[in-house]
């Protein structure tokens, strides 16, 4: 695992180019599944969905075959993590249904750079509280991009993710992190979603990173399944995710996944 204040690259205007166009085709594919993620489709439906727009596309996934530190393989191109699963939900023949609470992470390369993004949505008619849960993490994320200026520091990200999850009740999970992007889709640094701000190296023009709130309505601690991969709330509490590419430029921000129309 590398250290807080590992070197970060800078992108050259031509990675940009390159991570602009992967991002694009991950939004556009995001709002595809946003639009077929309803009550009656399977995990897989969407997982096929997005295949085919890989294969129509002429890009790659970046998630299949994708496989750290001795796990298996992951097997979709999608992750779809429902209710009590935060992330890397494997796509199968769960049938979604009216009031679940649906995450979708998708993320690809375009000439060997990569763009990763998810986002959460409530089917039907849900609670209260998984509403404002994803309302919340949909926030803490908007928060945390406007902390990606020239001169700010790493962990100003963090903190004001977790700021804003935390406000109304909710936890923040910690196993997981976001990271640096390019070449790779995991790149230094890591990025928690907590802690103090203030810390780490200073945020500069070219830094790419893919910003990841999970938040829970309960407790903060994860437990992962059979499979190796879904990771679901210890507690049973919901749990939303969402995520984007984005650019440090001079002027601040560019959320490179950010579609017209799309979180
Ligand atoms: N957004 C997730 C991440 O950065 C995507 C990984 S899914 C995997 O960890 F299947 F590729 F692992
Ligand atoms: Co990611």
């Amino acid at each position: 695992m590398m250290a807080f204040g590992e070197a970060i690259r800078i992108k050259t205007r031509r990675e940009v180019d390159a991570m602009r166009e992967a991002a694009r085709h991950v939004a556009e594919v995001l709002l595809e599944l946003r639009e077929l993620a309803k009550p009656g489709v399977t995990t897989r439906d969407l997982d096929q969905h997005a295949r085919k727009a890989i294969q129509k596309r002429g890009v790659q996934s970046s998630f299949l075959g994708y496989g750290p530190h001795g796990l298996p393989p992951y097997p979709g191109v999608v992750c779809v993590s429902v209710n009590d699963e935060i992330v890397h939900g494997i796509p199968g023949g769960r049938v979604l249904e009216e009031g679940d609470v649906v995450s979708v992470d998708f993320g690809v390369s375009y000439e060997g750079y990569h763009g990763d993004s998810a986002f959460t949505v409530t089917l039907g008619s849900t609670s209260a509280e998984a509403q404002r849960l994803v309302e919340a993490t949909r926030e803490a994320l908007d928060r945390g991009i406007e902390q990606m200026v020239p001169g700010k520091r790493l962990s100003d990200i963090g903190h004001a993710v977790q700021v804003r999850a935390e406000s109304e009740g909710f936890s923040v999970v910690r196993q997981f992190v976001g990271h640096g992007i390019g070449r790779e889709m995991h790149e230094p640094p890591q990025i928690p979603n907590y802690g103090p701000a203030g810390r780490g190296p200073r945020l500069k023009p070219g830094m790419v990173f893919a910003i990841e709130p999970m938040v829970t309505a309960g407790g903060p601690d994860v437990a992962i399944l059979e499979d190796e991969w879904t990771a679901v709330t210890a507690d049973g509490s919901l749990a939303a995710h969402f995520e984007h590419t984005i650019l440090i430029t001079d002027h601040g921000p560019e959320v490179l996944t950010r579609a017209p129309g799309s979180h």
